[in-house]
């Protein structure tokens, strides 16, 4: 719903089978994914679970090397919800990294922006194709490659252009090589507006038994800034437990866990409790499991909503613009976190001098 121009565009493609590489441009929520598979399926037809991939580049960059050195005779012992398709995937994916460095000379075990590499080339390269048809790879979150991965990506996709399609998802292209641009499509998913998002949850919400007021409509597509996913989710929470959605009960449960612990942990930075903000901070990561991205991202929208005068607010927003470069380029983005906690700390100290 409300993609009518991507999906036209994306129709009159998969029609004249005339697609290039594309790149789905757009923010989190607005059918981005959704569409890619929906579009491989109509062009790969019967083909579909042979020559389609879909790649979470960020899951890629974190990969650990210990994990894909396992083999898949090991992985075959593991029970069937301790091991995942990318264990497996990254299980061959390693040997032939490894097999290929080798036959360059490199005799060390390849490192994590190797297998990252080698995880998009392999399939670009080695999966057969049925007669004229193309594979098509989608490289999710694809604002994860830093500079040095996207010019070998740009071979990889010149090798392969005969068999391969590559779509890139991402919310944003600044900053991404104009070589990879230029041999791309962009599509456009811009946010849908409150009216799309009320009807969405209108339908949905018929379809479920599920009454609502007119207030709790405007008060989701409010809350749900633009994301569908996000939408359908206030939803469903709201009518679990009572058949009758209402303001109330939206705002109740719209405030999300990582909303509430990513305030308290800014609240601490502003306090001066470093330490305890930097504790609560490595155990949203480590033990809630939200990436890094996500967490700045909040931490950003928070620091928005709190009353700071205009220069200490531009001075902060200035530090995580910084920092939420640098988590994309960072071997450890957890201590560019930090970085910024102490710089929040810092910078609100002295509206307060
Ligand atoms: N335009 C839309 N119309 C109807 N439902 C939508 C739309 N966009 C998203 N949704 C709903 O949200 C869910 C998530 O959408 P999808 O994964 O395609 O979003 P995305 O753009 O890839 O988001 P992200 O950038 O966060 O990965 C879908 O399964 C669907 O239920
Ligand atoms: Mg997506």
């Amino acid at each position: 719903m409300g993609q009518e121009q991507a999906i036209s565009h994306l129709r009159s493609l998969a029609a004249s089978s005339t697609y290039s590489n594309m790149i789905f441009l757009g923010p989190s929520g607005t059918g981005k994914t959704s569409a890619a598979i929906v579009f491989s399926r109509e062009i790969l037809g019967d083909t579909f679970a042979t020559n389609f991939k879909h790649l979470n580049v960020r899951d890629l960059r974190y990969y650990s090397v210990a994990k894909a050195k396992r083999s898949l005779q090991s992985l075959a012992k593991l029970d069937r919800h301790e091991r995942t398709e990318l264990d497996e995937y990254m299980s061959v994916v390693f040997q032939a990294a490894k097999a290929r460095l080798k036959a360059k000379g490199q005799k060390r075990a390849p490192n994590r922006s190797q297998l990252l590499l080698e995880a998009i080339r392999f399939f670009a390269s080695t999966i057969t194709v049925s007669d004229e048809l193309v594979k098509i790879l989608v490289l999710d979150e694809a604002d994860a490659l830093d500079m040095n991965m996207q010019q070998a990506l740009r071979r990889t996709m010149e090798i392969y252009s005969d068999a391969c399609r590559f779509i890139f998802i991402t919310p944003s292209i600044t900053g991404w090589s104009p070589a990879v641009i230029s041999r791309s499509l962009v599509v456009r998913f811009p946010s849908p507006s409150m009216e799309v998002i009320e009807s969405l949850v209108t339908r949905i919400a018929k379809a479920e038994g599920v009454k609502i007021d007119n207030d709790a409509l405007v008060a989701i597509a409010r809350e749900s800034s633009g994301d569908m996913r996000r939408a359908i989710n206030i939803l469903q929470v709201a009518a679990t437990g009572s058949a009758i959605v209402t303001e109330d009960g939206v705002y109740e449960c719209s405030e999300t866990q990582l909303v509430g612990e990513v305030r308290r942990v800014v609240t601490l930075a502003i306090d001066g409790q470093f330490i305890k903000a930097r504790k609560s901070l490595r155990n949203l990561i480590a033990i809630e499991g939200y990436t890094p991205e996500e967490i700045c991202l909040e931490i950003e929208r928070d620091i928005t909503r709190r009353p700071f005068d205009s220069a200490i607010l531009s001075q902060i927003l200035d530090r995580v613009a910084t920092i939420n470069h640098r988590i994309l380029q960072a071997k450890n983005p957890f201590i560019q976190l930090t970085a910024l906690l102490a710089s929040i700390g810092r910078i609100a100290v002295s509206e307060t001098t």
